[in-house]
């Protein structure tokens, strides 16, 4: 090991005791001692207590500016005040009842007018969202095939779970990855109704479909690729897979997880002017409380109407996090009008940020992704490839 990284470690391990002990409990009930296994890394993690703002406190009493705001999902950041007061009352009338409430339409009517879709329905989590789309799409066509993207991640279920991270002795020919499973549990079944294409790479993507006529019910993508490091769509590809999808008569999913409430107002759609069929939304949208959310034209969405794509659950209820959702998302709505209108101190703000990040960026090589990088990714999604499947070479975040 490097002595700098050594010397980093000691001093972490000296401030940290207590979420050491936490963390050596927590491995006795838990797998890895955390609930997901990305927020595992050596020596352990650290065990947080609380956070306001952009400032998180460890068990410890240590103070950190938290840059990584929940992966990205804390837009308004930590108890943001108008999010906590909407959030503390509602809770005061209850919590969940398995029944309608009002906010679920109020929500729906700002997705559906932000977003290129006519209905939506709701979810927990990203992995929700994009299964039902899958789940949805299949319907809509009567295939069973989802093509996806090597390297791209859209959650944990056995569609998603094909091609992720597979490794360099798995990968195959870079015109026509293989379908690699994401590790054990996932049904060869499942895996064969996953065809890979190379993002950035129309030609792997027409191929597929050369190969499977009439089977494609979806293309699935992260309009911008986040999952190999932060990979730009090159100009034209968005509009060569809707046209693909559009000849073809498959759906075109945009798992707008990430994109979908940073990268403009009406997320990646807007932003490359390119219209989806379906669109995934999840994190930011929910205003730091777990909320998703999945939508497309009316007539796809009446499959669920029609009992012939199931969509139902006693979870969905969402009465906390629609309205922490509204809040903070109209907050920030008001926030990038004033940006647009000029006003100066968002503006110095707004310029500090570029300014600290642009170096870094340089000095990866990517200048021209500071946009959609300060507004998507978080810092370990930075260095990644520029474009194409040539984050087959690149080196892999750890
Ligand atoms: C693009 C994308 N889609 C889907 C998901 C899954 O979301 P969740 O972790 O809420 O299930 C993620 C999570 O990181 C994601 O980045």
């Amino acid at each position: 090991m490097y002595d700098a990284l050594q010397k980093e470690i000691a001093t972490y391990e000296k401030r940290t005791p207590k979420s050491a002990e936490a963390h050596k409990r927590a491995l006795q009930r838990i797998p890895l001692g955390v609930a997901s296994n990305y927020r595992h890394y050596e020596p352990y993690p650290i065990f947080v207590k609380d956070g306001k703002g952009s400032r998180i406190h460890d068990v410890d009493g240590n103070e950190y500016i938290d840059h990584n705001l929940c992966f990205g999902a804390l837009m308004a950041g930590h108890c943001h005040p108008a999010v906590v007061k909407a959030v503390e009352q509602k809770l005061h009338e209850g919590t969940t009842f398995g029944m309608p409430h009002d906010q679920e339409w109020e929500l729906a009517e700002e997705i559906c007018k932000r977003y290129p879709v006519e209905m939506v329905r709701f979810g927990s989590s990203g992995t929700e969202a994009t299964m039902h789309a899958c789940r949805i799409a299949r319907a809509a066509t009567g295939r069973d095939k989802i093509l996806k993207f090597e390297g791209s991640y859209h959650g944990l279920h056995d569609t998603a779970l094909v091609s992720v991270k597979p490794k360099a002795e798995d990968y195959g020919d870079a015109d026509a990855p293989n379908s690699v499973p994401g590790g054990g549990g996932i049904p060869k079944s499942a895996v064969a109704n996953v065809v890979v294409a190379s993002f950035n790479n129309l030609g792997s993507v027409e191929r597929r479909f050369r190969e499977n006529p009439g089977q494609i019910a979806a293309i699935i993508l992260e309009p911008i690729l986040m999952n190999v490091g932060l990979c730009m769509p090159q100009p034209g590809f968005l509009q060569g897979l809707r046209d693909i999808c559009t000849k073809n008569g498959a759906l075109l999913i945009f798992d707008e997880v990430k994109t979908g409430a940073k990268l403009g107002w009406g997320g990646a759609s807007e932003y490359f002017g390119v219209k989806p069929d379906m669109i995934c939304l999840a994190k930011s949208i929910g205003g730091g409380l777990s909320l998703a959310a999945f939508g497309s034209s009316r007539a796809v969405m009446d499959l669920i109407e029609a009992q012939q794509a199931a969509h139902r659950g006693l979870s969905q209820d969402h009465r906390e996090s629609s309205l922490a959702s509204i809040h903070s998302e109209r907050r920030r709505k008001r926030r990038a009008d004033a940006l647009s209108q000029g006003d100066p101190e968002l503006s110095r703000l707004d310029h500090d940020r570029r300014r600290s990040l642009a170096p870094l960026l340089v000095r990866h090589g990517q200048p021209g992704c500071s946009r959609p990088t300060l507004l998507v990714g978080r810092a370990m999604d930075h260095f990644g490839p520029a474009h194409g499947s040539r984050h087959r070479q690149a080196p892999r975040r750890v």
